[in-house]
């Protein structure tokens, strides 16, 4: 198409942070190609994936950092925040210690990057609803505390990965 369809109006930084295994890279993987892995490995260092979209009549291009949850296989922290104007903070809903866990990444957060940075938190893997570990109840009321947005998702299914790129990206515009 003409009118210059191609065009990036906007280019957003967003950085996904939570422990190992919470499933960071699978929510990347079904934002930016609509693919999810089962047996998806650690990931070692940095790695990240871009989208246009189009928010409010303007082409954004998110690109999404994700880096390893695990301590040692994670990469200069303040290179990793630099620039960053969104942040996805997950946990896993069936492992209540990665949601206890939550405060410390808001920390590293806050002390890392921006102060205008939009943070929501997530909540992954709603498909095992049945290995629940944490009530969607404590995450709304620790986000409603510490003025986040927050949903839970699925990277498996899909539920929600897509509202919560758009509802943080959204917010950023
Ligand atoms: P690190 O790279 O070590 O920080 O982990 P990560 O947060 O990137 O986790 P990753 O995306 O690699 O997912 C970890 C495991 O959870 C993999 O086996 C995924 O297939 C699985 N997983 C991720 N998302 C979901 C989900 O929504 N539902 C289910 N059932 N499994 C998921
Ligand atoms: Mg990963």
């Amino acid at each position: 198409a003409g009118g210059g369809s191609d065009k990036i109006d906007y280019v957003f930084k967003v950085v996904l942070i939570g422990d190992s295994a919470v499933g960071k890279s699978q929510i990347l993987a079904r934002f930016a190609r609509n693919e999810f892995t089962l047996d998806s490995k650690a990931t070692i260092g940095v790695e990240f994936q871009t989208r246009t979209l189009v928010i409010q009549h303007k082409s954004v291009k998110a690109q999404i950092w994700d880096t390893a949850g695990q301590e040692r296989y994670r990469a200069v922290t303040s290179a990793y925040y630099r620039g960053a104007v969104g942040a996805l903070i997950v946990y896993d809903i069936t492992r209540r210690q990665s949601f206890d866990h939550i405060p410390r990444w808001l920390e590293e957060l806050r002390s890392h990057a921006d102060k205008n940075i939009v943070i929501m938190l997530v909540g992954n893997k709603t498909d095992l609803e049945d290995q629940r570990a944490v009530p969607m109840e404590d995450a709304r009321e620790f986000a409603q505390k510490e003025n986040l947005f927050f949903l839970e998702t699925s990277a498996l299914n899909a539920t929600n990965v897509e509202n919560a790129f758009q509802t943080l990206l959204t917010e950023i515009f």
